[in-house]
């Protein structure tokens, strides 16, 4: 089966977040199984500088806006693990800083940039090879679900071709002004209520919603949250007309990148049958962090995330005057949103010995946290899948999380009297929780026994790529079936 994936990050190439993992390991895993797969990715300034001069694929490809046309080259960017990339080009939208706004806010072409990307795909996959079925991912691939079953209605060689939309985050949706209806050409008929229209605006992925035939989330326990009011972001009665369609798929990982055994971003590689090098990576990150005189029995508390109200940060304010009275250090790897950089630099201000935090973006510190970290931290609001948590079982980290989505799939809560359990997690999103359970974390560190069995089931667990993208096949196969 031929698959084309359209997404707006990939490793290597450009990545803000989790998305970027999966569609950087997912696709090598369906390789893997004998699939042709072909990743289509903007070709944003960091893809530029990284590939400086691709091979030309298609020289142009057009794509009509109101009133004028934009063209797009397809660059090629080689076969890597048996999987095809190709870049679209169009400096005009995605030769910027950054891929999707500044520090002041989203651009303000967003719909325009994202709307060419995946007509762009379209075009190109007509002359460069029509897959069996399109994997589209989040908001900014959405439209090509939607510009396949209205503006491709009656294209002979794309019209029977069935797309797939995985929801990798519902919080963002890309809303946008009715006129953009207009700019980007779609029919004024799709304006409404059980198609794009939402609140009065167009909203890509509720029209990703409407026409994918299939749609998936990355965990059983988020394609049932997102059914509800209360985690379903507005669009749960859409998610809920669907949900004949609509499975949660639990993400893996890429064991190749997130391993201690292997992994060359760290100082010493370890195993469970040998932890020792353990220690010589929290030492490493230590003195990354300028904390080199803290004592081996004081536990070191990693956090890796973006800085949004997605990921609990409330929570963390609320509790860091009861939290910076235990024996622990908080080290924390962040960025994004203002009040959130903000607010993690004023708690380490408040207390400089208790909670070090560096705001950027930093993959080699990402790891080292991952390594040099006795526990975890992920207090996430929601977590549809969550990624660094189940690096943190293999890397021997411990995590400790909010008992939701993907976090709560992938975490069970430590039992002292069967030894079982891989981390600690809360039910109620409140700081009491948060204080207790990590309290309750911090106690059973200073038993040696109960620790290490901790750390031994968690590194036991395998979270690869494998099962989840048989389960992918087999729904690309269902799909392609119901269309023809
Ligand atoms: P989300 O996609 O919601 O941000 P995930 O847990 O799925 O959450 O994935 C986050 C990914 O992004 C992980 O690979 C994590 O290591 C990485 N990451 C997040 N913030 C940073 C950062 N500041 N520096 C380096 N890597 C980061
Ligand atoms: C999103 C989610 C995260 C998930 C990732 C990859 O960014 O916030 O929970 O792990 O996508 O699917």
């Amino acid at each position: 089966m031929h698959i084309v994936f359209a997404a707006s990050e990939c490793v290597p190439y450009a990545k803000t977040g989790g998305l970027a993992d999966v569609v950087g390991s997912l696709p090598a895993e369906l390789a893997k199984l004998g699939h042709r797969v072909t990743v289509y990715l903007p070709r944003y300034r960091q893809v530029a500088k990284m590939i400086p001069n691709p091979p030309v694929a298609l020289r142009s490809v057009t794509i009509p806006f109101a009133y004028y046309n934009r063209f797009a080259a397809i660059l090629d960017g080689g076969v890597t693990h048996g999987v095809q990339h190709y870049f679209v080009d169009c400096p005009e939208m995605f030769d910027r800083e950054n891929f999707y706004s500044t520090p002041s806010g989203d651009y303000g072409d967003n719909a325009e940039r994202f709307g060419l990307f995946c007509r762009a795909v379209l075009e190109a996959s007509k002359q460069l090879g029509v897959p069996d079925v399109f994997h589209v991912h989040d908001w900014q691939a959405s439209m090509l679900t939607v510009l396949l079953r209205s503006t491709y209605f009656f294209d002979p060689v794309l019209r029977n071709v069935p797309s797939v939309l995985t929801i990798h985050n519902a919080g963002y949706q890309g809303w946008f002004p009715p006129d953009t209806m207009e700019k980007l050409l779609l029919p004024w008929d799709m304006f409404t209520m059980d198609k794009l229209e939402h609140f009065d605006t167009v909203n890509f992925l509720k029209g990703g919603i409407v026409y994918a035939d299939a749609i998936t989330t990355v965990s059983r326990k988020y394609a049932e949250e997102i059914q509800t009011p209360e985690l379903g972001a507005s669009l749960d009665g859409v998610l809920r007309d669907r949900s004949a369609d609509l499975v949660g798929i639990l993400n893996g990982v890429d064991y190749a990148e997130w391993n201690p055994a292997t992994d060359h971003n760290i100082a010493a590689h370890y195993t469970a049958a040998n932890l020792e090098g353990k220690q010589e990576c929290r030492r490493d990150l230590l003195h990354a962090f300028g904390l080199d005189h803290i004592a081996a029995e004081t536990p070191v508390i990693g956090l890796v995330s973006r800085f949004t109200s997605q990921k609990g940060f409330d929570l963390l304010s609320e509790t860091i005057d009861k939290l910076a009275l235990e024996d622990m250090v908080l080290i924390a790897l962040g960025n994004g949103e203002q009040f959130y950089e903000d607010m993690m630099r004023e708690m380490e201000a408040r207390f400089p010995g208790k909670l070090r935090v560096m705001v950027k973006y930093d993959n080699v510190l990402a790891h080292k946290i991952e390594a040099g970290a006795d526990l975890f931290l992920m207090p996430s609001r929601y977590e549809p899948c969550g990624l660094n948590q189940i690096y943190s079982l293999k890397y021997g980290t411990v995590p400790v999380v909010h008992a939701t989505g993907g976090l709560d799939d992938t975490i069970d809560n430590w039992d002292m009297e069967t030894n079982t359990g891989t981390g600690f997690k809360f039910r109620d999103y409140t700081p009491e929780a948060l204080l207790d359970t990590t309290r309750w974390a911090l106690d059973t560190f200073r038993s040696k026994e109960a620790w290490s069995a901790l750390m031994q089931n968690g590194m036991a667990q395998d979270y690869s790529w494998k099962r989840p993208a048989e389960e992918y096949a087999a729904l690309y196969e269902r799909v392609v079936r119901q269309r023809s």
